[in-house]
């Protein structure tokens, strides 16, 4: 079968996740995709020696991008500066990327998918936004012929932990805030998360895909969690309600259903406790559409995590790997007739 190869670019939480899921699910990805999927290459500043030694470790990032030996180039080291090169570079080099970078994105996403559309290269992003959660292609697929009037989403789980751990065990902020770093929960610089830009980034791209409008980071309007304090947490509960970080994206438009605008906010919340949205804890994220004519629709899972954000990379790998797998007529073959001999007894 066809061979596709994969570079993974950067080995912190999100790389490292990637090449323990390849690990651990090998046979199955080659099996549903009916392809030979491996490692070509990882991108990291550090020699690792529990990386497989058949695989070209380098930090030699640019060049790995560019490699004639890598098909899909993920980029997982983060950032907007060297991640934008990169994929810029690998872009112009002919390889398709997927990458779960919702800042370099939601800033400069327009450019990076017009580059793209130029080089009939594909950009995937699913672990962009709401890590598990395959918001985007519910967005793209599921959704792709409603009419979306609004979305409100819990899209930062380091956010979305703080508040939970404060109310359910009157933790501290900072307390909480440095298990989410040791968990790999936050971002890299966590004033992404604490001040709400993480979650205007993954705001900015939902809205983008749910209403047809180029990327408008720049038009979110963003307040953080920073100045909650235990005490307001616990005054919204003696008052039925929990405080969330949610972003919302609403469509306005007049009587005449003559579209006037797209509202966008990332903001500390007020729900009633009864609602659903009040009842997502921990890492969790949860998106609620409501959309024409399909109504309301409830999307919930990890938001963060080495396995969250792996799952949703590799799906995004597994589309490419398909159609990069298809044969002439257009069509993938899977070895439908072909049942695993650990499973050919079962009745
Ligand atoms: N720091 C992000 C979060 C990671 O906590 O949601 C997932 O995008």
């Amino acid at each position: 079968s066809k061979s596709i190869k994969l570079a993974i670019l950067g080995l912190g939480t999100v790389g490292t996740g990637v090449v323990n899921l390849i690990n651990d699910n090998l046979d199955e990805l080659k099996r549903r995709s009916g392809c030979n999927i491996m490692i070509s290459a990882v991108g990291t500043r550090r020699q690792r020696d529990d990386i497989d030694p058949a695989i070209t470790q380098s930090d030699d990032l640019m060049a790995i991008a560019a490699s004639d030996d890598v098909d899909i180039v993920i980029e997982v080291i983060g950032g907007t500066t060297l991640a934008k090169d990169i994929i810029t570079h690998a872009i112009r080099h002919g390889k398709h990327v997927v990458t779960a970078n919702k800042a370099l994105l939601a800033e400069h996403g327009n450019e990076i998918f017009a580059l793209a559309e130029e080089n009939k290269v594909h950009v995937a992003y699913e672990a962009a936004v709401a890590g598990g959660i395959p918001i985007i292609k519910v967005m793209r697929e599921a959704l792709a012929a409603n009419k979306v009037n609004w979305l409100a989403g819990i899209i930062n789980g380091t956010g979305n932990f703080i508040m939970t751990e404060m109310r359910d065990k009157g933790r501290t902020f900072d307390d909480v805030l440095a298990e989410a770093q040791a968990l790999g929960y936050a971002e890299a610089d966590p004033t992404f998360d604490v001040e709400g830009i993480d979650a205007a980034h993954k705001l900015a791209l939902l809205a983008s895909i749910a209403f047809g409008i180029p990327l408008q980071f720049d038009k979110v309007y963003c307040e953080g969690i920073t100045g909650i304090t235990l005490q307001d947490v616990n005054y919204a509960e003696e008052l039925g309600y929990r405080i969330k970080h949610v972003g919302f994206a609403v469509r306005h438009q007049d009587d005449n259903n003559i579209a006037s605008g797209i509202e966008l906010r990332v903001h500390p919340t007020l729900i009633p406790e009864d609602k659903l949205l009040a009842n997502v804890n921990g890492v969790k994220n949860a998106v609620l559409v409501d959309s024409h004519p399909l109504g309301q629709t409830l999307y919930y899972g990890d938001g963060a995590g080495a396995g969250a954000t792996a799952s949703a990379v590799m799906a995004d790998v597994m589309d490419l790997v398909r159609v990069l797998c298809t044969n002439e007529q257009g069509h993938h073959v899977p070895h439908l007739a072909f049942i695993p001999e650990e499973l050919s007894d079962t009745p």
